[in-house]
């Protein structure tokens, strides 16, 4: 059979509201333009982020039920450590509330003033991380993954010459060494299973401890097995753990391959590090046997961990991706190539060449699939990189303009993509009416979350 149809049947549905075109004007305009303003109730589509936002299962809900949520020696905590033990092959597991408290413990106990982490690219809560206990976070991504129309299988690679120069240069000021799977920031790109060893490889050579930011390791392993040569018999879990043999730990924000809505955690090997970060831990997060969580989210997500590894899911989630990627490209439109694991970066300049950078095409055409079908998207261009330059008193624009269309696991049929699709080929049809926005107030930083826009006329 040619058509390929979702894993799953739906038993649970949640309404969506429709809004009228004429409404979602008057919604926009109240918004400020900025669409992280907007009621969730006033969207039909949410494309903002994969983040937390997925469906669970019959399986994921059951399981919640059985949580044991006692304060110490949970049985859930020892459900979710079995499985994330099995799938990383890590001693100690410290579940935390999601991804970004996990990378704050580890970088308060690793990383001080004027060291350096090198990764393939950053997500922003790492480089904030980093950047809050004083370190500098380095983007090392292969050339071609910088480079949004040029295709290549692992364009989340990182540029294993520039990272062993950086070691022999730098190593005493490197407390650690990490990779993103997928490549988040570079468009959900792939990473190679030769590169993470090749990477890991350089690492151990200089005594430096290499972590996995895995928030997508599934999708990642499911890339390996269809693009890499020798992986093709194997599977999705022995990938995922050959992927983790080569590492010292890993930070995960389980919203993502997790399938829950809430979670995350910090795994690793080392003895010492382990009791610090369960140290840390108690303060802020909780005991280390719940971390923040309630005993029924650990069980959430020992089911999902598993369910994320059935090849069938992963055939489904790939190819949703690349299905979007296919219609857009069909309809002359740039995203960066080939699509991703978990979403599609429209390539906001080549869509409206006429709006300079510092115009914001990337909102612009945020606001435009609002407008048009109340779909949700998120510019991730000069808005959100944007930088004040301090010598010419002027804005500096960031290297590309994207507009990502993130998807939430099983939560989207068929249809609902075809209506993505149909709302940016009209506002593609449209595009010459655009005209760019502007900022009327923002604050100090992270001003994408709040900046204020009016329309130029
Ligand atoms: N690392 C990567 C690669 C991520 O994509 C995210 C979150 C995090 C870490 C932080 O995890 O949100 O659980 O604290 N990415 C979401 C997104 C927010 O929309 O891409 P968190």
């Amino acid at each position: 059979m040619k058509t390929l149809i979702d894993p799953f049947r739906i038993k649970m549905v949640e309404p969506l509201r429709y809004t009228s075109l004429r409404q979602r004007q008057a919604i926009l305009k109240t918004a400020h333009y900025n669409p992280f303003q907007i009621q969730s109730d006033d969207i039909i589509i949410d494309f903002l982020t994969d983040s937390g936002t997925g469906a669970m299962s019959d399986r994921q809900w059951a399981a919640m039920l059985v949580g044991d949520e006692a304060y110490a020696g949970s049985r859930s905590f020892r459900h979710f450590q079995e499985t994330v033990q099995e799938i990383t092959g890590f001693k100690y597991i410290i579940p935390t509330h999601q991804g970004r408290a996990a990378e704050r413990i580890l970088f308060s106990l690793l990383v001080r003033r004027g060291q350096m982490v090198p990764n393939n690219t950053h997500f922003d809560t790492t480089r904030a991380n980093i950047e809050y206990n004083r370190g500098k976070a380095l983007d090392l991504v292969i050339a071609e993954g910088k480079i949004p129309a040029m295709r290549h299988p692992f364009k989340g690679n990182m540029d294993l010459g520039k990272l062993a120069a950086l070691l022999d240069k730098h190593h005493q000021r490197i407390p650690l060494g990490m990779i993103t799977v997928t490549n988040n920031s570079g468009g959900g790109q792939p990473v190679s299973m030769s590169n993470i060893a090749g990477a890991g490889e350089l690492f151990r050579h200089h005594g430096i401890p290499f972590f996995i930011d895995a928030c997508r390791f599934a999708e990642n392993a499911y890339f390996i097995k269809l693009r890499e040569s020798g992986y093709r018999r194997r599977t999705i879990l022995s990938i995922a753990q050959e992927m983790f043999s080569h590492a010292d730990g890993c930070t995960m924000s389980a919203k993502k391959d997790g399938l829950g809505n809430i979670g995350g955690f910090l795994a690793l090997n080392d003895d010492a590090l382990a009791t610090e970060a369960r140290n840390l831990l108690i303060l802020t997060e909780g005991f280390p046997t719940y971390g923040g969580l309630a005993g029924r989210d650990l069980e959430a997500l020992a089911v999902g961990l598993k369910e994320v590894l059935e090849e069938d899911y992963l055939k489904y989630r790939l190819r949703t991706v690349e299905y979007m990627g296919e219609r857009l490209l069909a309809a002359g439109i740039s995203i960066i190539e080939p699509p991703g694991g978990h979403a599609v970066y429209i390539d906001a300049a080549a869509f409206y060449p006429h709006i300079p950078p510092l115009a914001y095409p990337g909102q612009t055409l945020v606001c435009e699939l609002y407008r048009l079908g109340g779909v949700r998207t998120v510019e991730i261009g000069s808005v959100m990189f944007g930088k004040h330059d301090p010598r010419t008193g002027r804005e500096r624009p960031a290297a590309m303009e994207l507009v990502r269309l993130a998807f939430p696991r099983r939560a989207y049929t068929q249809s609902h993509f075809d209506y993505a699709i149909e709302t940016i080929t009209q506002a593609h049809r449209r595009r010459r009416r655009a005209r760019g926005l502007r900022i009327v107030w923002q604050p100090p930083f992270l001003r994408h979350f709040t900046a204020r826009f009016a329309p130029l006329t």
